[in-house]
C-alpha cells in the first residue's frame, strides 16, 4: 500500500494519507471495535454474504447494530476492489464503536460509529511452498473467553504469535483445560485414521469461514468428518495436522513442537482437499468472468 492508496471511511473514498479519525476513537482508545478480513480475487470477493454475517454477528455481540445494509457494504466493497482486479486482494474492515467527547468506559447512548475498509495484495502460498508444510507450538491461550467474536483486541493473539516467531515456528496452536481450540491467527483440523476432526463451534474459537468452506467441501470428498474437541494428546498423536484462513487457506503443520508429523509431510487427505479447495477457488474466479 501506498499513501495514494484509496481507502473507505465514514461514508468516503480517499487517499489512505488522507483517512484520518480522532484520537478518542474507542477502537483508540479501549480497543472497542470489531474487524473482518475477506479475500477478493480478481476483483470479486469470495464468501462475501457470509462474512458479512460474521461481521454483524459480532457488531451484535459488542451490542452494536449494523452499520450498514448488506447491499451497501457489498457497493463500497466492490468499489474499493474493482481497479485491483488484476491482482488478489485482502480487505480489511474495520468498525468500532467511535469517538466520544471525553474517554469513558460505559458505552455512549448513541454512538458514531467508525466505519474503514482497505485493500492489500495477497499472495497466497502456491501448492509447492504450502506442500512444505509449517511448524508450530503449542501454547496456553492468554485470550479472553470471547473468542467467536472477531474483535480488534489482537493482543493475546499476536504475543501469541511472537512466541511462536521467537522459536522460528510460524504458528502457535492454543490449549484450554487440556482441549486444542485454534490457532492465534487460524483454525485447528487434525485427521486421525482417515477422519477429518475439527473442534466444534463455541466461545473458545472463531467461527472461521474456512472452516466452514473446507467442511462442506471435504463431505463433497467423500470424506469423514467431525466436529469434536481435541484434547492434547489426540493433537499430538494426530496423522495430519492443518491450520486455516482466509488469507493462508489449508497450511499442513508438519513439525509440531520439534516432532515431526506424519515424517514432516503433508498428509493424504490434505492433499484431496486443498487440491479441492483450489478447484473451488477456481471455478469461482470462472463464474465472475
Ligand atoms: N484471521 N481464528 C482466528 C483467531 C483468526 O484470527 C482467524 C483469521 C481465523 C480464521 O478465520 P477465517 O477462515 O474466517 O479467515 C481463525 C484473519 C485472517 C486475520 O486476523 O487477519
Amino acid at each position: 500500500m501506498t499513501s495514494e492508496s484509496t481507502v473507505f471511511l465514514n461514508g468516503e473514498f480517499l487517499p489512505l494519507a488522507d483517512a484520518k479519525i480522532s484520537v478518542l476513537d474507542r477502537g483508540f482508545l479501549f480497543a472497542d471495535g470489531i474487524y473482518e478480513v475477506i479475500p477478493a480475487y480478481q476483483g470479486q470477493l469470495f464468501r462475501l454474504q457470509q462474512h458479512l454475517d460474521r461481521l454483524n454477528n459480532s457488531l451484535s455481540a459488542i451490542r452494536m447494530s449494523p452499520v450498514m445494509s448488506d447491499q451497501q457494504w457489498i457497493d463500497v466493497l466492490t468499489k474499493l476492489v474493482e481497479p485491483h482486479a488484476q491482482t488478489d486482494q485482502s480487505v480489511y474492515v474495520q468498525v468500532t464503536r467511535g469517538a466520544s467527547s471525553h474517554r469513558d468506559h460505559s458505552l455512549p447512548d448513541d454512538p458514531t460509529p467508525t466505519i474503514f475498509a482497505m485493500c492489500q495484495t495477497i499472495v497466497v502460498d502456491n501448492l509447492n511452498t504450502l506442500a512444505k508444510g509449517i511448524s508450530a507450538i503449542t501454547l496456553d491461550d492468554i485470550r479472553w473467553d470471547w473468542c467467536h467474536i472477531k474483535s480488534i483486541a489482537l493482543l493475546g493473539n499476536i504475543l501469541l504469535k511472537q512466541q511462536a516467531s521467537d522459536q522460528q515456528c510460524t504458528e502457535a496452536i492454543l490449549l484450554r483445560d487440556g482441549f486444542a481450540t485454534e490457532g492465534s491467527a487460524s483454525n485447528l483440523f487434525i485427521v486421525k485414521n482417515g477422519q477429518l476432526i475439527t473442534p466444534p463451534k463455541s466461545h473458545y474459537l472463531l467461527p472461521g469461514i474456512t472452516r466452514d468452506l473446507i467442511l462442506e467441501l471435504a463431505i463433497e470428498e467423500g470424506i469423514d468428518c467431525v466436529e469434536r474437541e481435541i484434547s492434547e494428546q489426540q493433537l499430538y498423536d494426530a496423522d495430519e495436522i492443518w491450520l486455516t484462513s482466509s488469507t493462508k487457506e489449508i497450511m499442513p503443520v508438519t513439525e509440531l513442537n520439534e516432532q515431526a508429523i506424519n515424517n514432516a509431510q503433508p498428509g493424504e487427505i490434505w492433499h484431496k482437499v486443498s487440491s479441492r479447495y483450489r478447484q473451488f477457488k477456481q471455478q469461482f474466479r470462472q463464474n465472475n468472468d
